[in-house]
């Protein structure tokens, strides 16, 4: 069964005007396969000064082409397999992320062709496409092996709040409603992977910790990446 719109509202501390406020205009529920583009377009305007694209693509007209075709053309391709989850404020998408469950299957490459996905070839150098999707893969690799440990592990990725309402406590009520929306499934922990340390404290004050920590170097520049999980 899927969650509707207005059946999960994540309740933080009512004492705090801020989240109220938000949270009265404020809607929880998986995005509609019509929505894909628009969320896509959202994650490319927050991923706008991400490290894990900047430092592959640090000229910023290749970087959004290149953003908006990769980030589109997954969403496509994954979206039957995937739980697809958005936040609308006044019927307007303001956040998106996606959740695997522990026995999500990556689809095969013809299907990642015969969803367009040659095109993102066309949005930037080949070269550099190559060597960010094969960081992309390794940067996953922990969360991906710690699946594997046991039952019940899901795995949540491109958390995305729109730059325009960033800071007023959507990122934390949408946690929160990643959290309940695992949990009403079964599941009994969230894995995820962060590549900025902001994120990384953002993430540690809302009870993520840290199971594996490591450096990944393009072109002189490096970033970290943290790999983090918590137990629902
Ligand atoms: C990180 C992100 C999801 C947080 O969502 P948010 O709605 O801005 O977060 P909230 O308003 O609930 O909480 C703000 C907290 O996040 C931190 N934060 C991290 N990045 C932030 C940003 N770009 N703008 C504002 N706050 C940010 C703040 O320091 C603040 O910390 P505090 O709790 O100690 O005060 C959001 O800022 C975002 O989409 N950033 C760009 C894309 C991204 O990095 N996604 C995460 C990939 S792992």
């Amino acid at each position: 069964m899927r969650l509707s719109f207005d059946c999960a509202k994540p309740r933080l501390d009512s004492s705090n005007d801020i989240n109220h406020l938000i949270d009265m205009a404020l809607e929880f529920g998986p995005l509609k396969r019509r929505e894909i583009r628009q969320a896509a377009e959202l994650a490319t305007r927050a991923f706008d000064d991400y490290e894990y694209f900047t430092n592959w693509f640090p000229d910023k007209e290749e970087r959004n082409r290149v953003q908006i075709s990769v980030i589109w053309h997954e969403y496509k391709t994954t979206f039957n397999r995937v739980h697809q989850l958005a936040a609308k404020m006044d019927g307007k998408i303001v956040a998106t992320a996606q959740l695997n469950a522990p026995e999500y299957k990556k689809p095969s490459d013809l299907s990642y062709v015969l969803h367009g996905w040659l095109n993102v070839y066309k949005a930037g150098d080949r070269k550099r496409i190559d060597d960010w999707l094969a960081m992309d893969t390794e940067a996953g690799k922990p969360c991906h092996d710690y699946q594997k440990t046991g039952p019940g592990i899901w795995y949540a990725s491109s958390l995305t709040v729109d730059p325009s309402v960033q800071g007023i406590g959507l990122g934390t009520q949408f946690l929160a409603y990643w959290e309940q929306f695992v949990r009403e499934k079964g599941g009994k922990q969230i894995v995820f992977f962060t590549n900025s340390r902001k994120n990384l404290a953002f993430y540690l004050k809302r009870g993520y910790e840290v199971f594996d920590e490591r450096e990944i170097e393009y072109n002189g520049h490096i970033m970290g990446s943290w790999s983090l999980k918590k137990e629902l």
